[in-house]
């Protein structure tokens, strides 16, 4: 047989989309260049390996079967680039981490300390919502992942490393601003901007509400903390939030934190990888450097006496949220 690698990986990268265009694009080759690779590998191995109904491509029988064998070569070559990144220790090796967009408020930071002290290391970075990241962690893309509370039904390792507390903002001027203790059925008038689907902070406010009974009323669906952000200053409605996101606004007095009863809901930002995941010196490097100084560095509270995985601990005033599982599954 004589396959090469680059056939495997373009083969790969096609059969996880069923997409010749979106494997091009994400292996930024064109796509006759990718389909190339695949007819090559097909000739090599004498069988078709996709089979197109309609518009869409299927795998075949013997393309399933290369399929299952060309993650298990990929994933033992990077097995050997760890070793070997190992043996080399930190002076080298990379880094592969997601974070929540959420996190993106701080992680930037957290990786300037972390490379100045490891200036061999290089570091790829990725900022998505929280369904994009369990994804990722599900198809082993990532050395590991920056995330609020983990999901209890998939085989993780957690380690809580720092507060999130999550409030809810409004214009400065808004009627609730000077209101202490605003009871949560009040909330009830109020219109709220909420982040897409997919989005760890939504989905620990629905959950917030729905377990009260408290049923608000949702303005504009919006993609990012940035755009809650300008949407709650305009005036479009109330924004639920990490704290974490909204320090410059609240410094130039643009937003304010409404003190709501029940509030903040106190969560908490976790660094995850897949359980039995063989991390590099670098990856386990970067784990302890957050669990042991990101908080410190940072200027926020550590979470002492979290546990892993699903566990909670007693909040000092307002809510601490316990996540129900994953609503994300990969998808196929
Ligand atoms: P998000 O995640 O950026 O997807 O909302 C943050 C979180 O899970 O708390």
């Amino acid at each position: 047989m004589n396959v090469t690698l680059r056939q495997f990986k373009v083969f790969a990268a096609v059969s996880k989309h069923l997409s010749f265009t979106r494997a091009a694009e994400e292996l930024c080759l064109t796509q006759p260049a990718v389909s190339m690779q695949v007819k090559q590998l097909e000739n090599q191995l004498e069988v078709p390996l996709f089979e197109q109904l309609g518009k869409r491509i299927y795998l075949t029988d013997a393309g399933e079967e290369v399929y299952h064998y060309s993650k298990v070569i990929a994933q033992q070559l990077e097995e050997l680039e760890t070793v070997l990144a190992n043996l080399k220790g930190l002076n080298q090796g990379k880094l592969r981490i997601s974070v929540a967009s959420t996190a993106n408020y701080f992680a930037p930071t957290l990786l300037g300390t972390f490379c100045q002290r490891y200036p061999g290391v290089t570091v790829s970075l990725d900022v998505t919502n929280r369904q994009t990241l369990l994804k990722q962690l599900a198809e082993n893309e990532v050395d590991m992942v920056v995330m609020g509370q983990p999901p209890t039904d998939m085989d993780l390792e957690a380690g809580a490393f720092m507060e999130n507390p999550l409030v809810i903002v409004a214009p400065t001027g808004h009627a609730l601003a000077s209101e202490p203790r605003v009871p949560l059925k009040r909330l009830e008038q109020e219109i709220f901007l909420v982040r897409e689907l997919g989005s760890g902070t939504r989905s620990a406010m629905e959950r917030f509400f729905q377990e009260r009974g408290i049923h608000i009323q949702t303005g504009m669906e919006v993609g990012s903390n940035e755009a809650i952000k300008q949407s709650v200053q305009a005036g479009l409605g109330l924004g639920l939030l990490s704290r974490d996101t909204v320090e410059m606004e609240l410094s130039l007095d643009r937003l304010t934190i409404l003190d709501v009863e029940d509030f903040p809901i106190l969560r908490h930002w976790y660094v995850v990888h897949r359980s039995g995941k063989r991390l590099s010196v670098v990856a386990q490097a970067f784990k302890d450097f957050l669990l042991n100084e990101a908080a410190p560095l940072l200027g926020k509270s550590p979470a002492h006496g979290v546990a892993a995985i699903g566990s909670e601990r007693k909040p000092r005033r307002g809510h601490t949220e316990k996540e129900q599982g994953s609503s994300a599954q990969p998808t196929p």
